[in-house]
């Protein structure tokens, strides 16, 4: 069985840390672009910090859900440049305990919000390096602790995983034929649909490469980083001439 991580002893666990009873995969996905694992992670994500989240691409607003779910009381910032909610999440956070507290922007997520600070971003917007690392310049510095808790970014889209291997199976005949294609084409095609966005995953390995983040844990595509220290300096030019020398 794929993914099954052997279950840890500890008495504290809570639903949300059994999900190695699962099948988790693509075919989770619903209003929510997640595997339910990864969506647990999330979760887990939201309980263990305080203070505002701040949400960069929520599309149907299943992630936005979730969040408001999580987090009880707290605010909830989410950006999308375009408003593309389904009607059955805009309902759940359109209740009395929710209105008030979670804010469905519709902007450019590489512009900061200016006086706001958040105790867990959520990146699952643009995933193209640039697109990443402009997410990450716009709103590392927001990132703050609060009361005591972590400070945490989660990455959905940031890990090699095996979400669409059940997919991939029955499909030999159409690699092949893509195969065949790709000899006559400019550019080739994928045989397989990637599973993660490499981009993501090098603006994370910078993070923790230039000591502003450190590994917190992952579910899947999902990375969840802490934060550790404020954007260095130069570190945007750092990463792009990693990134180009790769
Ligand atoms: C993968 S979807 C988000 C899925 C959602 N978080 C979930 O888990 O269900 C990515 C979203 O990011 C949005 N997006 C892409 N680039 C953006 C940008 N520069 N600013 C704001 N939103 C952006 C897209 O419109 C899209 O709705």
């Amino acid at each position: 069985m794929a993914n099954v991580i052997p279950p840890d002893a500890s008495p504290t666990e809570k639903f949300e840390d059994l999900t190695w009873l699962f099948t988790c995969d693509s075919r989770n996905r619903g209003l929510i672009r997640q595997g339910f694992d990864e969506a647990a992670l999330l979760w887990k994500a939201v309980k263990v910090s305080s203070g505002n989240i701040l949400e960069v691409g929520r599309n149907f607003a299943g992630s936005t859900v979730l969040l408001a779910a999580a987090a009880a009381n707290r605010e909830v910032y989410s950006i999308d440049n375009r408003s593309h909610e389904d009607t059955a999440c805009k309902n759940y956070l359109a209740r009395p305990e929710n209105k008030h507290r979670v804010h469905l922007l519709v902007t450019d997520s590489r512009e900061p919000l200016p006086n706001l600070s958040f105790g867990l971003l959520f990146i699952d917007g643009d995933h193209s390096f640039e697109g990443v690392l402009a997410d990450v310049l716009a709103h590392w510095m927001s990132l703050q602790p609060h009361g005591g808790n972590l400070a945490l970014a989660a990455f959905h889209d940031a890990l090699p995983n095996d979400n669409f291997k059940w997919r991939d199976a029955d499909r030999r005949m159409n690699h092949f034929w893509t195969r065949v294609k790709n000899k006559f084409r400019k550019r080739q095609k994928p045989e397989v649909a990637p599973d993660y966005a490499p981009g993501v995953l090098r603006v994370c390995d910078e993070l923790v490469r230039q000591g502003a983040a450190k590994k917190w844990r992952s579910a899947s595509s999902m990375l969840v980083l802490q934060k550790l220290t404020d954007i260095p300096q130069h570190f945007d030019r750092t990463a792009r001439e990693n990134f180009q020398s790769q």
